[in-house]
């Protein structure tokens, strides 16, 4: 089976994760500490905090700014549940914005709409109280144009698959108020589970290290509690194994490039549509999700992908059409075209550093063999 994802796991990731475990120092040390240092130094940002994972991550970041029920933050439509979920979790609302149909990122052009009809009206304009972007699949938004529609609202980037992707030459994390990983199997290094947030700003900085310790000041000589808080540390052994994987990311980044462009162009001249790269973006490809023609039956390619020893799944999720979302807020197909569109074609297709460029052209050749059935 050619899987959809294999870790770049070697030998001196296995070293790291023992000695860290031998040394009897097991949660929040030298090695989280050194590892939020690199994953700084990475980013171009002064400060990175690391916690238990990207959702982790992504519900402090909105605790950071305060959020309260009612407040409203703008969300895209098209993500991992788990951008929603924080959201709704904080006790504010997600108010869904269509995605570019190409990019499958937020659109600039329906976040601007969305925003000047809240702003329109002063009771909702009051409630904004931040921006959450996704960089969908490994490719970053465009943070010039949110940043502009934006203006003094706080962006949080939901970056938990594009770390080390750039726009406009800014890495993914450096480019709002606050950057949000994942370092789950599926993306391009991993710890595991594990993730971090990174910012510029020094006061959110610590109130994310109180957030995600119990409250526990820490810049305090001795333990003292400046805010009620959650236990999502990093332990010493994904710490270790964050820092060798860290020094993997440039060669996993630049071997995924070359395999997606291998994809590209065996699709090309196809009816199957490649992801859009616009100019000023240097995306990681965290996965490579590709557009099926309108009539294919997807979930039976899937199928008989599978068949072919070939895993493959849909792309991702439209949030505001699960269950939970569409019963709370009274969401409806059609309110959200392009997300109804690329959430009903798009397909992953697999992408690992160590694919072979004979299993790519074996994968791309048994999807345009189905697809031209
Ligand atoms: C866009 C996005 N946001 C958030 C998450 C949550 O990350 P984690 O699994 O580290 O909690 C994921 C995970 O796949 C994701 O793809």
């Amino acid at each position: 089976m050619i899987r959809l994802t294999i870790p770049s796991i070697e030998k001196d990731d296995l070293d790291a994760v023992s000695e860290a475990l031998a040394s009897g120092y097991l949660v929040q040390g030298p090695r989280v500490a050194a590892f939020e240092e690199k994953l700084a130094a990475k980013v171009g940002v002064p400060h990175a905090i690391a916690v238990s994972n990207c959702t982790a991550a992504l519900q402090l970041s909105l605790l950071a700014l305060d959020m309260r029920p009612g407040d409203l933050v703008l969300v895209t439509a098209y993500s991992w549940i788990a951008t929603a979920n924080a959201i709704e979790l904080s006790g504010a609302q997600p108010v869904f914005v269509d995605v570019d149909p190409e990019t499958f990122n937020m659109a600039p052009a329906a976040l601007a709409e969305k925003l000047s009809s809240l702003r329109a009206v002063g009771e909702t304009s009051r409630r904004v109280r931040a921006i959450l972007p996704v960089h969908t699949f490994g490719q970053m938004a465009d943070m010039d144009a949110i940043n502009a529609i934006a203006k003094d609202v706080p962006v949080i980037e939901d970056a938990a698959c594009a770390l080390g992707a750039r726009w406009n030459g800014r890495q993914a994390g450096a480019a709002s108020t606050m950057g949000c990983f994942s370092f789950h199997p599926r993306k391009a290094i991993t710890t595991g589970e594990g993730g971090a947030i990174t910012t510029r700003d020094a006061d959110l900085a610590k109130r994310l290290r109180a957030l995600r310790n119990h409250g526990q000041d820490p810049t305090a000589p001795s333990p003292d509690f400046i805010m009620p808080g959650f236990n999502m540390r990093l332990t010493e052994m994904q710490a270790a194994l964050g820092q060798t994987q860290l020094a993997k990311l440039d060669r996993i980044v630049t071997a995924r490039r070359r395999l997606a462009a291998l994809y590209d162009a065996a699709f090309a001249k196809t009816a199957i549509t490649p992801p859009r790269v616009p100019a000023a973006s240097e995306p990681v490809y965290q996965s490579y999700v590709v557009l099926l023609p309108k009539e294919a039956p997807r979930a039976t390619i899937i199928a008989k992908m599978r068949e072919r020893g070939v895993e493959t799944t849909i792309g991702t999720w439209h949030m505001p059409l699960t269950s939970f979302y569409k019963a709370r807020y009274g969401h409806r197909p059609g309110e959200f075209p392009a997300t109804d569109d690329v959430f009903a074609r798009s397909m992953t297709l697999p992408l690992y550093e160590s694919m072979t460029d004979a299993q790519i052209a074996e994968v791309a050749q048994a999807l345009i063999d189905l697809v031209a059935r």
